[in-house]
């Protein structure tokens, strides 16, 4: 998985030996700073405009004033992809921060944001794709404004070390046990033929992929209620699956070691997972070819 040797750093293209930072770096001291993963197939971003959309959003919610518009950066992520003959599946990591400044914790005045991206290689987990994955349950200690992708990520950071110590694949956070999202991802139930997920308030990131299972339900007429669920409920779960750029359509079958559905990904998640390969354009890896 190794990162593509040309990076974009502010609106230049250089190789990644030369990007460096002053140790007086908003991202570095105070986690000042938002960021963007997106997800590449065979070569070409997926739901690209979605991610640049929030990132801009993100930037705006915290103050930073991106030196381009949307049109610009998504034109800038086109060109990394190209400069670096990218073919296979992987994935881009983009951060904004408020830029180098002496360290003090009111904003720096006339200095511009630091902007960097680059891409690496990151083939689908078609085995736990195919499986589905455990997971824990965790307090979600986070802050108010979870909409924002922060650079703050210290709490997510802590509960997915605690589901990997548990040899889990992901923690699923809730708030006095009505579950909002997971460390890295966003969590659904699915009950009577029913999805159901945490409404997309500031408690949660409005994530991407998120955006098209609601698609994909409509399409599939699968009711979507934006209706928080509880750690209780879990238990009596038909299905349970979470989502990311990185995860895609994920099947959860087991929480706190309690079984899901008899251990075994269920229908709409298979559904869901294969309507997602199709948007995607995803031909020859598929979870449903398995
Ligand atoms: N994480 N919720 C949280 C807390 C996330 O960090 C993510 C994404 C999501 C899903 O968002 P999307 O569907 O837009 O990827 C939900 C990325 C992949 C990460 O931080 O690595």
């Amino acid at each position: 998985m190794s990162v593509y040797p040309i990076l974009l750093s502010q609106s230049k293209f250089m190789h990644r030996d030369s990007l460096t930072y002053p140790y007086e770096e908003r991202g570095l001291q105070f986690g000042d700073g938002v960021y963007e993963v997106i997800r590449i197939y065979n070569g070409n971003y997926y739901l690209i405009d979605e991610h640049v959309n929030r990132l801009f959003r993100s930037a705006d919610a915290v103050k930073i004033e991106l030196p381009f518009a949307k049109q610009e950066l998504t034109s800038l992520l086109l060109d990394l992809l190209d400069k670096n003959t990218m073919t296979t599946d992987g994935k881009l990591y983009l951060q904004v921060t408020r830029g180098s400044a002496p360290r003090d914790h009111v904003f720096p005045e006339n200095v511009g944001p630091n902007v960097y991206a680059y891409i690496q290689d990151f083939p689908r987990n078609l085995e736990n794709l195919t499986d589905g994955v455990s997971t824990i349950t965790q307090r979600d200690t986070r802050w108010e404004n979870c909409y924002i992708k922060s650079l703050n990520l210290l709490p997510n950071v802590l509960a997915k070390q605690a589901a990997k110590e548990n040899g889990c694949y992901e923690a699923i956070l809730h708030q006095d046990g009505l579950v909002t999202e997971c460390s890295s991802s966003n969590i659904y139930l699915v009950k009577d033929g029913t999805i159901y997920t945490h409404p997309a308030t500031k408690s949660i990131l409005h994530g991407c992929v998120r955006m098209r299972v609601e698609k994909f339900a409509g399409d599939l007429n699968i009711p979507f209620v934006e209706e928080p669920f509880s750690t209780d409920d879990i238990k009596d779960a038909d299905e349970l699956f979470l989502s990311s750029s990185t995860s895609e359509i994920m099947p959860v079958v087991k929480v706190d070691g309690s079984i899901i559905n008899n251990g075994n990904p269920g229908k709409i998640t298979r559904q869901l997972q294969e309507a997602y390969e199709s948007d995607a354009k995803i031909v020859n890896n598929s979870v449903s070819a398995r």
